[in-house]
């Protein structure tokens, strides 16, 4: 009797913030029934209780978009990455990186991991690295937002902000973070210094086939119908897209690219580039967008793994910087969902993709971070009026007329 007492109170408690597998139990316990030893013991199984940061990575919730979903009469998910320690869908890529090339031995504790990023994974690798008693240093443009190379230097990770350049100059933020790993490595040995290279690097692409496609899956099951993302490594799109192929081979995937980028032309027509688009033809930033850590105009490895197998891609969405700015603020009105600029980018996407489909579908895609990581730029109007950005009107619940009506799906040609 007591014990029961006791087990109920435990059920009780974990009631006030239920997980998956004990809500049966806090559920059972609140219409005034048993719990049974079995309920505890799933319970405990499903235990909310971390050994350390790096624990606390991944199974993410995956929310449904009540406005964009009663829009479109369809169900729209985003996979709520913010959620993870580090902020961003990056952590669970920082992680499998840092974990693979200490199991190689190509890097050890103590020894110096480097990364050119524009953002997020270098926060996610900072903390990663101050975790796994590795060092970190981290290379990005200059004209990212400020709050992400302030985090990364609040984990104690060394930073170099960088002109933006195209990648064939040596001064590209991810060849500057190649050679400090190269000579950390000359200096110390092998172990000693480790180029993370998360776009070439296919840890990135097994984070998200072993991680985030399987739980996506794992949530929404048989009833998906589609799977929408923005690139930057191609990481996310390659790893979800072949986790869910695997489970349910009708899934559809589909391609979401901001403006500026060549991904866009590559999927749905074929080729890379636009005249406008070919990177190292533009003078300053080669990529016109205000979103960050999405578009691309090469071929990664990861991008790679949906080209070599035939017929994953079924198409591909442009996305204006108007319009993601416009969905931003559409679903913090009308979701309190504050999301940064890709997972906009993936949303006014997830909302084109819906729209091909027709009603009854279900779609699912990432919110890869939360709108904090983007106050000074994408979030600031003034900042946006400034390179004539302004905001649509979002008031209204009822209309998703801030979407171009020539944001279409285009079939892949890829
Ligand atoms: C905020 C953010 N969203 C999305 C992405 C794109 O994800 P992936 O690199 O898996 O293509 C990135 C990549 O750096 C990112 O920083």
């Amino acid at each position: 009797m007591v014990a029961c007492v006791a087990l109920a109170v435990v059920v009780v408690a974990r009631a006030s913030a239920p997980v998956r597998g004990d809500e049966s139990a806090a559920r059972k316990v609140r219409r005034g029934e048993r719990a049974t030893k079995d309920d505890a013991d799933d319970a405990r199984a499903q235990s909310n209780r971390r050994a350390n940061v790096l624990s606390a990575i991944g199974n993410t919730p995956v929310m449904r978009v009540e406005s964009l979903s009663r829009l479109t009469r369809c169900d729209i998910y985003v996979k709520c990455e913010f959620l993870n320690p580090g902020g961003s869908v990056k952590d669970r890529v920082a992680l499998r990186i840092v974990e693979d090339a200490l199991a190689s031995g190509a890097l050890r504790r103590g020894g110096l991991c480097t990364e050119g990023t524009a953002g997020s994974t270098g926060v996610s690798l900072a903390m990663v690295c101050k975790a796994m008693g590795v060092e970190c240093f981290v290379a990005m443009p200059d004209d990212a937002a400020k709050e992400k190379s302030a985090l990364v230097e609040a984990y104690g990770a060394r930073v170099e902000r960088v002109r933006p350049v195209s990648i064939a100059n040596r001064g590209h933020f991810v060849n500057v973070a190649r050679r400090e790993a190269e000579r950390a490595r000359a200096r110390d040995g092998v172990g000693g210094g480790y180029f993370a290279d998360q776009f070439e690097n296919l840890a990135n692409f097994r984070a998200h086939a072993d991680g985030t496609g399987v739980e996506i899956f794992s949530e929404i099951g048989a009833e998906l119908d589609a799977f929408v993302c923005a690139c930057g490594t191609g990481g996310t799109l390659a790893g979800v897209g072949v986790a869910l192929k695997e489970r349910k081979p009708s899934v559809k995937l589909f391609l979401a690219d901001p403006q500026g980028s060549g991904l866009f032309n590559r999927v749905s027509r074929g080729v890379m580039y636009t005249k406008e688009e070919a990177e190292g033809k533009r003078l300053k930033n080669p990529f016109d967008t205000v979103t960050e850590g999405v578009g691309i105009n090469r071929i990664t490895e990861n991008f790679k793994v949906l080209l070599d197998r035939p017929g994953m891609l079924t198409g591909a969405v442009k996305v204006s910087d108007a319009e993601a700015v416009a969905m931003s603020r559409f679903v913090a009105r009308h979701d309190g969902l504050f999301i940064g600029s890709s997972s906009a980018v993936n949303l006014v996407s997830a909302v084109r993709v819906a729209q091909s489909l027709g009603p009854g579908h279900c779609i699912c895609t990432i919110a890869c971070d939360s709108g904090l990581r983007h106050m000074t730029k994408f979030w600031d109007d003034e900042y946006l009026a400034k390179i004539d950005l302004t905001s649509h009107d979002v008031a209204s619940a009822d209309s998703l007329s801030f979407l171009d009506d020539d944001t279409v799906v285009t079939a892949a040609r890829c």
